[in-house]
């Protein structure tokens, strides 16, 4: 019921209208900016991802999930809080070994989970969508001790907006695949405010990059930031 509260679950919905899931290719390449091909890919998660257990958090489709455990070696789970969503990575990449996608809200697969991660990432997902005092110790709770946890997120000034002057979340809004919007809250936090938000969490900031797209204007779009636990 929750699920389909959110304006994810109507995006969900006009993605499975559109037509039926179909078995993908695997991604090339790990993605974290709105502009495919710039950008870090992979190895910001670590050198080697062979064997290693990560975790996807608001894994959508499951493109980056699928592109890790199948391009990296890495034993990837995906999370994400639209069941329709699991239902599409799935026919997109169930076929794929050493992946796993599983639907609930991103901080109750964190704190019902005993065995940690050697990393956690979110790209565009729940990290920024959740309130960051709840949902960052619940990652370094899950993290092993010197793993990463990394994050894309709309970047705080896109499209020319102001810098949030506190730490509460903005209103947004999701773009549906009809070209419609709905409304969501989001923490929309710049690098500084992001790196008092992981210190309070037991996670130090190692880096903040961000990354314009030329298509859309001078402002950047995506903020990627690096913090490990240490
Ligand atoms: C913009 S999409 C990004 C999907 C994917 N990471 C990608 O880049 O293709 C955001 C995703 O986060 C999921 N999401 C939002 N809030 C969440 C939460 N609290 N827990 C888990 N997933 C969440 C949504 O259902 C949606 O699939």
């Amino acid at each position: 019921m929750l699920a389909q509260t959110t304006p994810w679950y109507a995006h969900a919905l006009q993605r499975t209208a559109a037509g039926p899931a179909e078995p993908l290719p695997v991604p090339a390449r790990m993605e974290w900016t709105t502009r495919p091909g710039s950008g870090p890919g992979a190895e910001i998660l670590g050198p080697d991802l062979r064997r290693k257990r990560v975790l996807e958090l608001g894994c959508g489709p499951g493109h980056y999930a699928a592109c890790l455990a199948a391009r990296h070696g890495a034993r990837v789970t995906g999370v994400d809080l639209v069941g329709l969503q699991v239902r599409r990575a799935r026919s997109h990449y169930g076929r794929l070994a050493n992946l796993t996608f599983v639907a609930g809200h991103a901080l109750h697969y964190l704190q019902a989970s005993d065995e940690p991660f050697d990393a956690i990432y979110s790209v565009f997902g729940a990290v920024g969508l959740v309130a960051p005092e709840l949902l960052l110790p619940a990652i370094t709770h899950c993290l092993k001790p010197g793993c990463l946890l990394v994050f894309s997120v709309p970047h705080p000034l896109r499209a020319g907006r102001r810098p949030s002057a506190d730490d509460r979340p903005r209103r947004d809004s999701v773009v549906l695949p009809d070209r419609s919007r709905l409304p969501l809250v989001r923490w929309d936090f710049d690098a500084d405010c992001w790196e008092k938000h992981l210190n309070r969490a037991g996670l130090w900031l190692a880096s903040a990059q961000e990354f314009h797209d030329a298509r859309q204007n001078r402002w950047p779009t995506t903020l990627l930031i690096t913090a490990r636990k240490l």
